[in-house]
């Protein structure tokens, strides 16, 4: 299930973790991809974490937002309990085109986040922003990744 949306359009709560992504993108590392990308996620708590890309010489061994925050909220032993994450990336390039696009996880990423669902027993909500929140993809990671594979078909849960 997607839906475009505005930041108008979502919750207060919602809007702040889209903003906290887009501060979190100030401090990716990619000089290799040029591509700057931020993730904030809330947990059921309230509690924000926050992510960014972290790029490497070797270049496979790229650390995407998501997986910043994901570790962040799992070292606070909120890893159960991730409810929504807002995405936001951009070109940094001066002379790079301002599109519409938003940013969606990666497959890995997608994985990730749905081993994620299936700890906290529901669906996470995935914010897909693109560069300057103009534009917000609002889905799941359900949509994202149909009949995953997860604890579930381990038989844990
Ligand atoms: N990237 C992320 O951090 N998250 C995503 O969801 C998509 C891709 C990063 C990885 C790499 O540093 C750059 O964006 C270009 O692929």
């Amino acid at each position: 299930m997607h839906t475009y949306a505005s930041l108008d359009d979502l919750s207060a709560q919602d809007r702040d973790l889209a903003h906290a992504a887009l501060a979190a993108a100030a401090h990716a590392y990619a000089p290799y991809s040029g591509y700057a990308v931020g993730a904030a996620l809330r947990t059921r708590s309230g509690v924000v974490y926050r992510g960014c890309n972290v790029e490497n010489a070797a270049y496979g061994v790229v650390l995407c937002a998501e997986v910043g925050a994901l570790a962040a909220a799992n070292v606070e032993g909120a890893g159960a309990a991730v409810q929504v994450i807002a995405v936001t990336g951009r070109l940094l390039a001066a002379e790079a085109p301002r599109s519409a696009a938003v940013v969606t996880p990666c497959g890995r990423c997608r994985q990730l986040l749905f081993e994620a669902s299936q700890r906290a027993h529901d669906d996470i909500r995935v914010l897909c922003c693109n560069h300057d929140l103009s534009r917000i993809e609002v889905t799941s990671i359900a949509a994202l990744l149909p009949a995953g594979f997860g604890p579930a078909s381990l038989g844990m849960t």
